[in-house]
């Protein structure tokens, strides 16, 4: 598998040349000599070219999915055995993901991710919805407390998942989560549900060390989130069912920058696309975009593809499947499986399971009419199809290169908190990218700058300007 992985790992770093242009030059400086970065995101072909241009840039790395089905095995083996076909550190990284682990792997990896050999630790997170930080800061909460509660007061199967690993861990060594988060200089974070995480840990005051808020660079969120899922959501559902979107009524659930690439490549197929929102203005947005604006509970019975991309939890429940169209199609390109009840479809026992193939069920009703489930409800652009393509994932993985080294070597100018990166660095990640589509950018004139009150080499716009 590595010699497919190292192929398409060669094709994609020519669609990344935000992140080829970081290591030329960072080549010499080595900002990341010394970082020791673990690291929680979809194993993809992509990830395996920011994983090996930190590399470049002197990190040695630890990596895990963020994900149990997003995982293309040969970007992992590839990158486990590095460039030179040998897993010798630091080109060969050790990689614990596969594609369709259990709950138990998923958390053992992450956990191995994070235990470095020799009694090291990671000195710096790189986390794609937070999963990595968590069981950090979990581990160090039970550590103070001297004891983890028993698995079974867990209120979801994957929590129980997660104090059965945190037990184990104390009893091994009851420092062990303390010492590594004393040795974390920071974490930067890639979604939109990890920053919210982080943010809600940092009101809270439990946040252990300083954050990267990634996801909101403007390179980031209203480009990876929005065309990046509107390239991704329409490969994940036609590569599951092959089934024609033009003329069927798709609702999408959410109409934040997710939710508007996929409203927009639904209705690109000729879809009829239905909107929810909870937010007036995301909805106004919505109806001003041409969609049709209505309730779940108004709009599931006569929908083809109901699609949630809200960051919420029970949008689509069991009586909103109970009541579909016979083979509706039901997926979620949020990052959490929780959007999707597919805990109440499975306890109730009124709806019967037949696996169709990898990541596509059907759930039968008891009145005969099923729904069609994609990747068990988690984000069915990676467990169906292989995510964002690479030009977009430049963008976000420049972001990120640039917030682990500034992390890591401006270390003392992020106190404790969540930060976002300044906007000169978003608009040189995107003048990276300029070039490979031919873009020819207008130069201002310095008259005309002085008359906007803005540098001729930026930045641009004030820091309340929202694109
Ligand atoms: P966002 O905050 O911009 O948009 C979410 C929207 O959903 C908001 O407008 C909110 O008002 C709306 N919403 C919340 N609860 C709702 C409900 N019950 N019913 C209807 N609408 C509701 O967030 P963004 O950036 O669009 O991300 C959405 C989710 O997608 C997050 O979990 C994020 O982490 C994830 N994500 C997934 C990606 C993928 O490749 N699958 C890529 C980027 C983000």
């Amino acid at each position: 598998m590595a010699a497919f992985g190292r192929k398409e790992i060669q094709l994609a770093e020519h669609e990344m040349p935000g992140l080829m242009a970081l290591r030329r030059e960072y080549a010499d400086e080595q900002p990341l000599a010394g970082a020791r970065i673990t690291g929680s995101l979809h194993m993809t072909i992509q990830t395996a070219v920011l994983i090996e241009t930190l590399v470049a840039l002197g990190a040695r790395v630890r990596w895990a999915s963020c994900n149990i089905f997003s995982t293309q095995d040969h970007a992992a083996a590839a990158v486990v055995v590095g460039p030179d076909g040998t897993p010798a550190e630091p080109a060969g990284v050790p990689v614990y993901a596969w594609k369709g682990e259990t709950l138990d792997e998923y958390w053992w990896c992450t956990e191995q991710a994070l235990v470095w050999p020799d009694g090291e630790t990671p000195n710096m997170i790189l986390d794609d919805g937070g999963d990595a930080t968590l069981l950090v800061h979990r581990g160090v909460e039970f550590e103070r407390a001297g004891a983890v509660p028993a698995p079974e007061t867990a209120d979801s199967e994957e929590y129980a998942v997660i104090l059965g690993v945190l037990r184990r861990s104390l009893e091994e060594d009851p420092r062990r989560w303390t010492r590594i988060a004393a040795g974390v200089r920071g974490v930067t974070e890639e979604t939109t549900t990890g920053v919210h995480r982080l943010y809600e840990m940092q009101a809270a005051g439990g946040l252990l060390f300083p954050a990267i808020n990634v996801n909101d660079a403007v390179t980031k969120s209203k480009f990876d989130n929005r065309y990046g899922c509107r390239h991704s959501l329409i490969d994940g559902i036609n590569r599951a069912t092959d089934v024609l979107i033009g003329g069927k009524v798709a609702v999408v659930c959410g109409y934040g920058d997710v939710g508007k690439g996929c409203a927009q490549s639904l209705q690109g197929q000729g879809a009829r696309v239905v909107v929810t929102e909870i937010d007036p203005i995301c909805a106004l947005q919505a109806a001003m975009d041409g969609y049709q604006v209505a309730t779940l509970e108004d709009v599931c019975a006569t929908a083809d593809i109901i699609i949630t991309a809200t960051g919420c939890a029970n949008v689509v429940t069991h009586e909103h499947m109970a009541r579909m169209k016979h083979q509706a199609i039901v997926g979620n390109i949020g990052h959490f499986d929780n959007e999707i009840d597919m805990a109440g479809l499975s306890r109730r026992g009124d709806a019967e399971r037949i696996p169709i193939k990898p990541q596509v069920d059907e759930w039968r009703f008891a009145d005969g009419h099923s729904v069609i489930v994609l990747s068990e409800g988690r984000l069915l652009n990676l467990g169906n199809a292989t995510g964002h393509p690479s030009f977009v994932m430049s963008n976000s993985f420049s972001n990120q290169t640039i917030a682990q080294i500034e992390l890591f070597t401006r270390t003392d100018a992020y106190p404790v908190g969540v930060h976002t990166l300044p906007k000169h660095l978003d608009e040189k990640v995107a003048r990276l990218h300029l070039g490979a589509l031919g873009v020819r950018l207008t130069e201002l004139t310095k008259e005309q700058a002085a008359y906007l009150g803005v540098p001729v080499e930026g930045p641009y716009k004030a820091e309340h300007y929202r694109y």
